[in-house]
């Protein structure tokens, strides 16, 4: 009987490029290679494999990733370090209860990746942008704002940011602001929860060495996912952090109680490692997504030559900065018109700003069709005569 409830999340709008949408093109989804992991997974562990995990995640994963960020990191994290969990968001819901407490200030870069807000809100905290510069977070200025809301008598135990291939910037921070952050934040106490999901996906790579790496035992909470490295559907992913905190979460009662969170999946995910399919796998989705990068960037340029943006050496998206104001918010309409869609830049964002800007993804399409996508853009663009200072909405 075919299904008749919803399978899947994305539904693609009938006629419309959509572009706001940051998920993995289907051809980069390793269907053949998790099936041969799984059966060869169910030989290697029988009966250990659906049977309850141990808490932390299943050992063989464990020390794969240990090996695995010594290659694409700048140190191995030591196996009392990691912790295992469903995916990313999971990882930062779980981070931000362990470390928060109702009415404390948590503080975002800005931009950020806007669905963790919506994670980090859900723990009825005020969300506060830290300072920024032309290089992304000013450690000076935030150790500053730090120190004052200190002083009022509030708490602030971590400050998110995605260091590494930022969504939606696609930017990387730099070696000197990674160095003055980490130093702040040994200072003031504040934990940097670092969000490393687009690590692997690096064009050509390496990527920057994390905050995690640089940083004293304590200092920085790093999560990770192979939600884009291999299968967002896999719901997998991982903390590293102190001992302590990763016995804590350990032993949270679910967590207990469940024998880890996705223990089946972690042991399929050690075979796919140990078969050689995660190392091929990621240098062909490298390179596909550094093909659709070159191709939404070339369309872009061609296309859209009003707007400005760095083309990211990793990720999965171009930000764009319209000269007009709002320019980002005010062409959604014409460009859904016009049959493309994006997300406009103010939803990165806590305060009312960032209408100047949108993010377009490149991950879900064939280079031919971010081609189509850029021209409608264009064609939106000029149709949308956007030049004039009557919009009310801030740049
Ligand atoms: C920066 C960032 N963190 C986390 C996630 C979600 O990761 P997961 O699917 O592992 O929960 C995304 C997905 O777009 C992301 O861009």
């Amino acid at each position: 009987m075919p299904p008749t409830l919803p399978i899947v999340q994305f539904r693609a709008a009938a006629e419309t490029i959509d572009l706001g949408w940051g998920h993995p093109h289907p051809a980069a989804l390793p269907v053949d290679g998790w099936a041969e992991a799984t059966h060869s997974a169910l030989r290697r562990y029988g009966a250990a494999m659906l049977t309850y995990g141990h808490a932390p995640g299943p050992g063989p994963l464990i020390e794969w990733l240990c090996h695995r960020l010594a290659e694409v990191d700048g140190a191995a994290p030591d196996p009392t370090h990691l912790f295992v969990t469903a995916g990313a968001s999971h990882a930062l819901d779980l981070v931000t209860a362990f470390l928060c407490r109702p009415g404390d200030v948590v503080l975002v870069d800005s931009p950020t990746y806007h669905l963790a807000l919506r994670i980090i809100a859900d723990h009825r905290v005020d969300i506060v942008p830290a300072p920024t510069g032309p290089d992304g977070i000013d450690a000076v200025a935030t150790t500053d704002l730090v120190r004052a809301l200190l002083r009022q008598g509030r708490r602030v135990p971590m400050l998110y940011l995605v260091p590494t291939f930022n969504n939606p910037t696609g930017r990387s921070l730099p070696p000197a602001v990674r160095a003055d952050l980490v130093e702040a934040a040994r200072r003031t106490g504040v934990t940097l929860v670092e969000d490393d999901t687009y690590r692997e996906l690096a064009y050509p790579g390496p990527a920057p060495p994390s905050l995690f790496s640089a940083a004293e035992t304590g200092t920085v909470v790093r999560i990770g996912s192979f939600a884009k490295s291999v299968a967002p559907g896999l719901r997998l992913g991982w903390v590293t952090a102190a001992a302590p905190v990763v016995r804590a979460l350990t032993a949270r009662g679910y967590v207990d109680s469940g024998g880890g969170v996705n223990h089946a999946n972690a042991l399929i995910l050690a075979e796919f490692a140990t078969l050689g399919l995660y190392r091929r796998h990621v240098e062909a989705i490298r390179v596909r997504y550094a093909a659709q990068r070159d191709a939404l960037v070339a369309a872009v340029r061609r296309r859209l030559p009003q707007a400005e943006f760095t083309v990211p050496a990793g990720g999965w998206f171009l930000w764009l900065r319209l000269p007009e104001e709002a320019a980002g918010t005010r062409l959604l309409p014409y460009a859904e018109r016009a049959g493309v869609s994006y997300l406009p830049g103010n939803q990165f964002h806590v305060a009312d700003t960032g209408h100047r800007y949108l993010r377009l993804s490149f991950s879900l399409f064939d280079p031919e069709t971010l081609a189509e996508a850029a021209r409608r853009l264009g064609a939106a663009y000029r149709s949308a005569g956007l030049s004039g200072a009557s919009a009310r909405i801030s740049p």
